[in-house]
């Protein structure tokens, strides 16, 4: 298991570029099973969720060649969506597999979904947006099975719960059914609309992706075509905090600043210098910052996904902080490895209440998730001393190639291979 050395008291300086959202890139990928020939999609990021769904692509039969970047992919060999291999099961995103076999197949197998342990993660919103299109479902030893004896049906569909996946899920599944479907109280996270202009693209007739109606008007079939994912707003936000947390002057680039604008106006508020451009932002870090409060919302209020990255800067606020995270019921995973580092955070249910504290010391630290691995990086870039952190695997199928990324804004990070333990 390989874990990082990082030696904490860099300003974080210079330029660093953003990759293509993975959270965008993981529907995207499954998404080419609605269609058959030859895709070209661009702006990928180079993780491991990615390679994965490459390789379960050509497990479906797909030709896939991936350079790192962009991924050419000619579907014309599919002729089923049987995803059953244990590599599904460690992603959460492999459900959208289930979503785009139900469309083109009106049959579909995967496994049950993994993603990060940060609460019970249910499917029930997909579950009942597959069965209003006609679907049935199936759970039997951990394997999803959803099936229609025929064409589906467009329906109007109100979600319980604002949920990306299953906006994202139904919109797919609904793109070839007979007649229309409507998705009320629909997720308007960026990566919804990046799918549905590539859904459209591929012959999709979608409208109102991005507000909490999504209109979808089923077409017989689809076709391949080329596409470039948006940038990742929330690797963007994490080096943007990273900058803030170290005091230093980091250009931001490749990003959709409006994409951003929570965590912008966030920084703002506790007194962080934010510069924002056409496609980069500028975050300089200042020695007095002021405690806020965060409370984590569905787009566009502030992000889950960098709530656990906020916390590590609002140790360094004097005064207190409260963190609110209404998304998740287990998304505080990072604070006792905080508080072992010298930080002072009370967690009561839902809510952190993050104390200043002069500074964070460097020790052993272990990543429980993909963001609270890269709260754990932030932090002991800025502690005092050396820290190690293990199970970086979490970290890296989420970042792509962030120890580069943040050698080359003058951290002290080096990434080392654990050698079994002497007996
Ligand atoms: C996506 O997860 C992202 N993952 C998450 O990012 C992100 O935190 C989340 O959206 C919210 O923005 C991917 O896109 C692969 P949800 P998803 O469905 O789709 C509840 C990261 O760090 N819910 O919007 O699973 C659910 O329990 C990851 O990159 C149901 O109750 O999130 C949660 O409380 C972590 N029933 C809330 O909705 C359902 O059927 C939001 O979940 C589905 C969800």
């Amino acid at each position: 298991m390989d874990k990082f050395i990082i030696e904490g008291g860099n300003k974080l300086e210079g330029e660093v570029k953003i990759g293509g959202f993975k959270n965008a890139a993981v529907a995207i990928l499954p998404a080419c099973i609605l269609a058959s020939g030859e895709f070209k999609i661009t702006n990928l990021p180079n993780i491991r969720d990615i390679r994965i769904l490459c390789e379960i692509l050509r497990e479906l039969g797909a030709d896939v060649d991936f350079d790192g970047s962009t991924a050419i992919i000619d579907t014309t060999n599919i002729k089923e969506c049987v995803a059953t291999h244990e590599m599904a099961s460690k992603l959460r995103a492999s459900y959208y597999l289930i979503g785009a076999g139900l469309a083109r197949f009106n049959y579909a197998k995967a496994s049950y979904p993994g993603g990060c342990e940060i609460g019970r993660r249910p499917i029930d919103q997909h579950i009942k947006g597959f069965e209003a299109l006609g679907a049935k479902f199936a759970l039997d030893h951990g394997l999803i099975e959803v099936k229609s004896d025929q064409r589906l049906k467009g329906t109007e569909i109100y979600l319980d719960v604002v949920s990306v996946g299953a906006t994202i899920n139904i919109m797919m599944a609904s793109v070839m059914a007979q007649g229309t479907t409507i998705i009320e109280n629909a997720a308007k996270e960026p990566h919804v609309v990046d799918l549905a202009n590539f859904l459209n693209a591929m012959g999709a007739n979608i409208i109102g992706a991005g507000t909490d109606v999504i209109k979808i008007k089923g077409v017989d079939e689809l076709h391949a075509c080329e596409h470039m994912v948006i940038p990742d707003q929330i690797e963007a936000g994490t080096y943007m905090i990273m900058a803030a947390a170290s005091k230093g002057d980091v250009l931001v680039k490749n990003v959709i600043p409006i994409h951003l604008e929570p965590v912008s106006a966030k920084l703002r508020e506790m007194g962080v210098e934010v510069h924002e451009y056409d496609d980069s932002i500028r975050v300089i870090g200042k020695d007095e910052l002021k405690p806020v409060n965060i409370k984590t919302l569905v787009y566009p209020g502030f992000p889950t996904d960098l709530q656990q990255p906020m916390t590590v800067l609002l140790t360094r606020c004097k005064g207190n902080s409260m963190v609110t995270e209404t998304i998740f019921e287990n998304r505080f995973g990072h604070v006792n490895q905080l508080n072992k580092m010298g930080a002072n955070i009370r967690v009561e249910n839902r809510t952190a209440v993050v104390s200043g504290v002069e500074k964070l010391s460097g020790t052993k630290l272990k990543a429980s998730d993909l963001r609270a691995g890269a709260s754990l990086m932030i932090a002991a870039l800025i502690a005092g001393g050396k820290s190690e952190i293990e199970s970086i695997y979490h970290i890296e199928r989420g970042y792509e190639n962030i120890l580069d990324k943040v050698k080359g804004l003058n951290g002290r990070i080096e990434k080392i291979r654990k050698v079994a333990e002497e007996v």
